[in-house]
């Protein structure tokens, strides 16, 4: 099944993803998850906005059932594993479960959630917010992608009808996702496999930097109010506060207006990602960040705005459900500076998991992501005692 997922949506010139939400690559995963059910006999159920969820529910099963499963979107040229590995370990684990002749007490399904990533619209983890009520339809619809469209049209286009309503948690008693590792803490520790304790706060914020468009050759150097300039020190002052602090700071997207060689630019538009180990921490990362970028365009004669677009608080994993399933495989419990679905679901009060697959590099939401085959047969092993374990009686 990896071989059918792996030529979909990626780029002949990088080797990476492009699985952006409501486009063609996307659509086409989702019928390649429904097709992947139908094989198992399982009937998949897809809402108003393409999240999807399809029931293993033998007789042998009642009551709330074990969620499993993650998100095939990508950020731009992403990796092959974020996100798909976790949706297909599902896959297999439940192929795994049923090879043991296992009959599961509770129902165990396999989910997919819409725009995890925020590669499009900008707002991480869309999908699940929305499911979940963190986010409402009436605030997402409105959301406008680099093109300026409306998530509401793309929505629409991608032939779903969001009236047709959001898909119900109500089924699931706990959700597991299993994620390749997107660090090196697994490689350090020399073994395969592990699981989530917490996901450190984390957010967006969109700076934008207004300046005067002018001359490049005839305005002296003294006369400018260049936004570039006043957006290139703040890209140093926030890596510098992150490493002086030990968090996170990364202004990975840039828009430049009008974007000419000859003209000093009339705007700079830079959306930061910073990440801490506290909400506190973060907040006073963000804070120090935005005082030094005010600071300095107050020298440059530029104007600074900034606005947060997406903001997580830290996500602590229910620490006596890692502490059974680590008995399972002397899985080491660890943090990751990494967003997940599964921190929605957490935040939403359902007890969560997540199993960690080793990543050689640590490399990810790069073309050179990768995981050991090796390895992600271990992972679906895990993921199949996992399953066994809060799903059996
Ligand atoms: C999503 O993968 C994120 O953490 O940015
Ligand atoms: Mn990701
Ligand atoms: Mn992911
Ligand atoms: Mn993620």
């Amino acid at each position: 099944m990896w071989r059918d997922l792996a030529p979909v949506g990626r780029s002949a010139t990088s080797g990476g993803y492009f699985r952006q939400p409501w486009a063609s690559a996307e659509t086409e995963l989702r019928s390649w998850f429904a097709e992947e059910c139908a094989a198992r006999g399982f009937t998949v159920e897809t809402d108003g906005i393409g999240n999807q969820v399809a029931w293993w529910s033998p007789e042998s099963a009642s009551g709330p059932g074990v969620l499993t499963g993650s998100h095939l979107d990508s950020v731009l040229d992403g990796g092959a594993y974020d996100g798909p590995l976790g949706v297909a370990s599902a896959l297999a684990a439940i192929d795994v479960l049923r090879d043991r002749g296992f009959a599961p007490d509770r129902p165990v399904g396999i989910g997919v959630f819409v725009e995890e990533e925020g590669s499009r619209f900008g707002r991480a983890c869309l999908g699940s917010r929305l499911v979940t009520g963190a986010t409402t339809w009436a605030e997402a619809r409105e959301l406008r992608d680099r093109d300026g469209v409306f998530l509401g049209d793309a929505v629409a286009d991608a032939g779903l009808d969001p009236s047709a309503g959001l898909l119900s948690l109500e089924r699931v008693g706990t959700f597991v996702e299993l994620h390749v590792e997107q660090g090196r803490d697994l490689v350090d520790r020399d073994l395969a496999v592990g699981l989530a304790s917490e996901i450190w706060p984390h957010g967006r914020w969109r700076f934008d930097f207004a300046g005067q468009a002018n001359h490049a050759g005839t305005t002296r150097m003294e006369d400018r109010h260049d936004p570039m300039l006043t957006y290139a020190m703040t890209a140093l002052a926030a890596s510098k506060q992150a490493r002086l602090a030990g968090q996170r700071a990364t202004f990975g997207r840039i828009s430049v207006e009008p974007n000419g060689t000859n003209a000093v630019p009339s705007l700079v538009t830079a959306w930061l990602d910073a990440r801490a180990s506290s909400d506190d921490a973060l907040a006073s990362l963000v804070g120090e960040i935005g005082r030094q970028a005010g600071d300095r365009a107050g020298r440059d004669g530029t104007a600074l705005t900034v606005t947060a677009e997406s903001v997580s608080g830290s996500v602590a994993f229910d620490p006596e459900l890692a502490a059974r399933l680590a008995l399972l495989g002397d899985w080491p419990i660890i943090p990751t500076q990494a967003g997940h679905d599964a921190g929605i679901l957490s935040d939403a009060g359902i007890p969560t998991a997540m199993v960690f697959v080793r990543n050689p590099t640590g490399i990810s939401h790069s073309p050179d992501e990768h995981a050991d085959t090796a390895d992600c047969l271990a992972g679906v092993e895990a993921l199949a005692d996992v399953l066994a374990e809060l799903a059996g009686p």
